[in-house]
Formats: C-alpha cells, sequence, structure tokens
C-alpha cells in the first residue's frame, strides 16, 4: 500500500512536471519564416503576423531575425530577446520564442511527420512550397533542422483579418483540432503593415540590455542638451530604387506619409532622396525653432555626413554625430526611438519603425520632404 502510494506520488510529480514543460496551445499555433527584406521590412512583417495570431486566437511562434553578414553566403538567425523583450511582448498576445517551441513544443505537436509549409499557391516548378529554396528561406529552416514533408496551398484565403470573415474562413478549413500548426512559407501579414496592426508597435520593446546601451551613448557621446535624430539612407541599392519613384508613388513605407491610397499625395525624390540643401534647411528649421538642440545625431545604411553636416551648422555650434564602426543599426534605431527631435524617410521601414516606437511614446516625428516645401508656401501665401 504505501509502496503504490509512493508510486502515485511519484507518477503525479512526473506528470505535472511534463505538464509544466510543456503546456500546449489548445488553439494551436502560426509560424514563419520572416524571409522577406531586411530588419525594417521584418518589423513591418512581424507587427503583421502579431495581427494574424491575435485574430486566428493561435500562439505565434516568434521567430529569429533573419541577418545578412557581409561576405557570408547564408543568413544569420538571431534569436528575438537579442534585442527586444519578450514579457513586454507577452503582455500583448499568447507567444513563445521559436527556440523554444521547437525544443519543448514541436515534438508532440509538430513531429517530423506532420511538418507541412504553407503557401499561397505553388512556388517554383515543383508543385510544392519550396520552402526551403534559396537564401534564406534553406537556411532559415535549417537552423531548426525543420524539413517538410508536405505543402498545403491555402489560397484564396489571405491575411486581411480586418475585412471581411477571414478569420471564420481559417479557422474552418483549418482547424486547430486537426492542423495545431500552421508553419508559413513567409510572414503571414502584408507590406507596407497594415494600418490596423500598426497600434502593435506597443508590443515591442528594447530589452534591457539595447536600452540601457542606447541609454549610455547619448550620455557619454552627445553633449547636454536636446538632440536631433536624423535617418539618412543613402546607399546604391536606395538611390537606384528612387530612380522610379516617380512611378512608384506609393513605394515601400510611403503610406506613412501618403496615406494607404494616396490620400495625403504622391511620393517625391526629395521624400526618397532628400538633397542636401533640403536636410540642411530642415536641421536649421528644427534648431532655430528650440534653442535646447545642441546636437545631431546620424543613422545611416552608407553615408553620415558627419563632416558636410558639421561644417553647415558650425557657426549655430550644433555637433554632429554618429556610432563608431561597427555600428549597430538596432543602436541606432534605439538611439533615434528617444531622442527629442526625429526626422526620417518616409519611403523607409527603418524609419517607419523609428516613427511607430515614437508614436506609441507620444514622440514627434518629422520626414525629410514631406509636405512637399512648394505647397507649404503655397498655402501659406494663400493664406497671406
Ligand atoms: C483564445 O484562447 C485563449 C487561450 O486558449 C482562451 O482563453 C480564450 O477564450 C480564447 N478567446 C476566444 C475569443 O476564443
Ligand atoms: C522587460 O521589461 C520589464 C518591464 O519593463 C523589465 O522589468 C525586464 O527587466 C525586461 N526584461 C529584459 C530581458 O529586458
Amino acid at each position: 500500500m504505501f509502496k503504490f502510494l509512493l508510486f502515485i506520488i511519484f507518477f503525479e510529480q512526473v506528470y505535472m512536471g511534463y505538464c509544466k514543460y510543456a503546456e500546449i496551445d489548445e488553439n494551436g499555433y502560426i509560424l514563419y519564416c520572416p524571409c522577406m527584406g531586411r530588419f525594417g521590412n521584418q518589423a513591418d512583417n512581424f507587427l503583421g503576423a502579431l495581427g494574424f495570431s491575435i485574430a486566428l486566437n493561435r500562439t505565434l511562434v516568434v521567430p529569429p531575425w533573419v541577418e545578412y553578414r557581409t561576405g557570408e553566403t547564408k543568413s544569420v538567425q538571431v534569436p528575438f530577446d537579442t534585442y527586444f523583450n519578450v514579457s513586454q511582448l507577452e503582455s500583448c498576445h499568447r507567444v513563445i520564442v521559436m527556440e523554444e517551441f521547437m525544443k519543448k513544443i514541436a515534438p508532440t505537436v509538430w513531429p517530423e511527420s506532420k511538418r507541412i509549409s504553407f503557401c499561397y499557391s505553388v512556388r517554383g516548378s515543383t508543385g510544392s512550397c519550396n520552402a526551403k529554396d534559396g537564401n534564406p528561406f534553406g537556411p532559415f529552416w535549417d537552423t531548426f533542422d525543420v524539413e517538410f514533408v508536405g505543402s498545403e496551398f491555402y489560397g484564396p484565403l489571405h491575411y486581411d483579418v480586418h475585412h471581411s470573415d477571414m478569420v471564420y474562413q481559417w479557422s474552418r478549413k483549418y482547424p486547430s483540432s486537426y492542423w495545431p500548426v500552421l508553419a508559413f512559407t513567409g510572414a503571414p501579414a502584408s507590406f507596407p503593415v497594415q494600418m490596423e496592426n500598426k497600434k502593435l508597435q506597443k508590443c515591442v520593446g528594447w530589452n534591457d540590455k539595447i536600452a540601457d546601451q542606447a541609454k549610455s551613448f547619448v550620455k557619454n557621446h552627445l553633449p547636454r542638451g536636446a538632440y536631433v535624430g536624423i535617418h539618412l539612407r543613402n546607399g546604391v541599392d536606395w538611390v537606384r530604387a528612387c530612380e522610379f519613384i516617380s512611378s512608384s508613388p506609393n513605394l515601400f513605407a510611403a503610406p506613412q506619409c501618403l496615406g494607404y491610397r494616396n490620400e495625403r499625395g504622391k511620393a517625391t525624390s526629395a521624400m526618397c532622396l532628400p538633397p542636401f540643401e533640403l536636410i540642411i534647411r530642415q536641421l536649421k528649421r528644427i534648431i532655430r525653432a528650440n534653442n535646447d538642440v545642441k546636437s545631431i545625431f546620424v543613422a545611416s545604411d552608407s553615408n553620415h555626413l558627419i563632416p558636410e553636416l558639421s561644417k553647415a551648422l558650425k557657426r549655430m555650434e550644433i555637433t554632429v554625430h554618429k556610432q563608431e564602426e561597427p555600428a549597430s543599426p538596432h543602436l541606432d534605431l534605439a538611439i533615434l526611438g528617444r531622442s527629442n527631435y526625429f526626422i526620417g524617410n518616409c519611403i523607409s521601414s527603418f524609419s517607419a519603425f523609428v516613427a511607430r516606437e515614437r508614436e506609441v511614446r507620444g514622440y514627434p516625428t518629422i520626414f525629410w520632404g514631406f509636405p512637399p516645401e512648394r505647397t507649404v508656401s503655397y498655402v501659406s501665401h494663400e493664406e497671406l
């Protein structure tokens, strides 16, 4: 009898330990590869995937960030919490980071024989989703030793859960009892981020490490007083994209300025690649209007224009700064996010991330060349 009781106690503990070890969401999971673009695009997509998971009431498996290193042919997968605070994300929705999901949940809920990849329709010529074809697709799933045994084409369903009965259609076609895991070839989200999902930025906050690095950079490298953070997107790929701006009036993140249906105008070359004179004019305007400004912090993917800006603003006693090389783009974002004033690029999703974070904090954002100067002076002339 005593032995039997002992056995019961032992069994209970093992059983309870097991439950604690892998608490499974009966509503299922959403998993995806952030296979498009760099950080700015992936962050846009992340908000969409989060919105989609909330709407379907499934746990979001939070993927690592896909990063590219010069000289390496395969993408590098960097865990979400390297930069961001997972508890903050948990306060918005049920989430689990992918590293943990693969270790604790996948063996029971998503065994190797059940790994089906989801895509809208056939990709490539193999009649499948071709989920691991190319970079970063292959390296991403290889990071977790995932091989797919089949494909599921979910078209004509889509991710816009804010209009129509899309949520109902997803749950009817893919009930979680039969499909506990929906593993998408790409993010279940549109680009740029849908207007309804922008507010989810409040769920994405820097972890203590990045936030502290940003604070100490400002404290140790910038003079006391307010600073203007600016984003200069001017690498060769960008210059080329901007050449086509007149034929793509809603390019990349442009809707953040122009509206999703271009209701606030069309993208211009000055918004995409502001000329140096325009940059100086806008900076001087802010500096004159706010006499607490003592310095400028520049983030750029290519040319920070430090000597040029320093020279142009010397008379105003403004100093110009950037991170030492090699600069971390995430630290750039965090420093821009906390700046007193920020001038961003309408077209850039990197700027859009900063603008959203600032909106959450109630900080203002200004954009290069928007609204267009000519319109502004014309309006004020009319008003005179
Ligand atoms: C969503 O899922 C959670 C956890 O399983 C559950 O408690 C909640 O009632 C669900 N919400 C809806 C609207 O079904
Ligand atoms: C996440 O945010 C909470 C609340 O601000 C904080 O207490 C915690 O230390 C943060 N965790 C990390 C890892 O940054």
